[in-house]
């Protein structure tokens, strides 16, 4: 497909289908995007796209096709990964290591620096308790740890970028997929959570998707590198009871009768609850507490997250209200979605 001429920079987008990926487009309209695609077409304005596997030499494409795109391209993005806690360690591994080898080959080649995403949870690895059943994220987590170390060692210019829990667009709610945090409190919305395995004081920090996507844009178009970018909420993060405050009072204006859950701690959890319940519930129930509980154990701490996204050039740092606006845009949304509302789309 032709393209007309793009004031930026040529980007080459992998996980472009993604849920950063998808928001990060929007931000890109002044450059030439190619997104590599795996399985999911992507449907954008003016893009090109290329059908590859990084998991693969070349990406699994023809050398040549594969040195004419080096050739093109200025900045590579890297967003493909596995980020779910409960996929196998051969094909975490597969492409958030190998996968990442690859794409610093292919950045080498091309001469042109990455912008890696990665995420500050690799900071809290030791809290991720070798996991809950199938929930593991002690292995997403050691694989985006050896991902940076591998763009440490390997010379390639590049910034880091380590977003917290992204939720979706800041103003819509709008996310390409919806992810555990959206799960925790979808669940609560359904009055289905008695307990959460929280500190009521911890904070729980998620960023909007536009906020990450605009932090990336910004650094593709600054040209500079060897940052470390940490996109996350930090002291302006909510706490739990905020977090759940606020999960309230949407279900209140859905007409939602919800009862508060329990905050307990995850030791109570560990040795007393999870042990007696888990066999007793349906498999996917199952599946669903223990993603609940890897997910709410990687927060338990008092520590909040460092922040430096507002360094980035043309970035404001968001406030605690423009977070906690952001978290209920999303509910809302996933909320519609979900059909989870006793009065009228106008009433609500
Ligand atoms: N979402 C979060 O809350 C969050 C938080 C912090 C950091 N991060 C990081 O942000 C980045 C983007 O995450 P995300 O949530 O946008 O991921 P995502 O929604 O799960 O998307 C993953 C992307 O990777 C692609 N992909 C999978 N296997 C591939 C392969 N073999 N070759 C090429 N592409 C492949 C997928 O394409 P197909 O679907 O077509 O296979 C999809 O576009 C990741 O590095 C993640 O670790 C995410």
């Amino acid at each position: 497909m032709a393209i007309t001429a793009k004031s930026g920079p040529t980007v080459l987008l992998t996980g472009a289908s993604g849920v950063v990926g998808q928001a990060l487009l929007e931000q890109l309209g002044d450059c030439a995007v190619v997104c590599l695609t795996h399985r999911k077409p992507v449907c954008a304005h003016q893009v090109t796209t290329v059908r590859g596997d990084l998991t693969l030499p070349y990406f699994g494409l023809d050398p040549a096709a594969y040195g004419d795109l080096a050739d093109r391209v200025d900045v590579v993005v890297h967003c493909a990964a596995v980020t779910g806690f409960g996929v196998d360690s051969n094909r975490t591994n597969d492409l958030n290591i190998r996968g990442t080898e690859n794409v610093l080959a292919f950045a080498r080649r091309a001469q042109a620096p990455l912008q890696h995403v990665s995420t500050a949870f690799v900071t809290r690895h030791n809290l991720a308790r070798n996991g809950y059943g199938s929930a593991r994220p002690e292995v997403y987590l050691g694989s985006k740890r050896l991902a940076e170390q591998a763009i440490a060692n390997s010379g390639v210019a590049a910034n880091i970028i380590r977003p917290s829990v992204v939720i979706g667009d800041s103003v819509t709610g709008r996310i390409a997929q919806f992810q555990g945090l959206h799960a925790i409190a979808g669940a609560l919305l359904k009055d289905a959570l008695p307990m959460l395995p929280l500190q009521p004081g911890t904070r729980i920090d998620f960023v909007p998707q536009d906020l990450v996507a605009r932090v990336i844009a910004s650094l593709v178009r600054a040209g500079k590198t060897g940052g470390e970018y940490w996109v996350t909420g930090g002291n302006a993060a909510p706490t739990a009871a905020r977090t759940i405050e606020l999960a309230m009072t949407l279900g209140a204006s859905l007409g939602l009768e919800l009862g508060m859950p329990r905050f307990v701690s995850h030791d109570m959890v560990d040795r007393l609850i999870r042990p007696v319940f888990i066999d007793a519930l349906p498999k996917a129930q199952q599946r669903r507490f223990d993603d609940m509980l890897a997910m709410t154990a990687l927060f338990d701490t008092a520590e909040p997250f460092t922040s430096t996204y507002h360094h980035v050039p043309g970035v404001a740092p968001l406030t605690t209200e423009d977070i906690e606006d952001a978290f209920t845009a999303s509910m809302r949304h996933y909320a519609r979605a979900k059909g989870l509302t006793r009065l009228s789309e106008a009433a609500a």
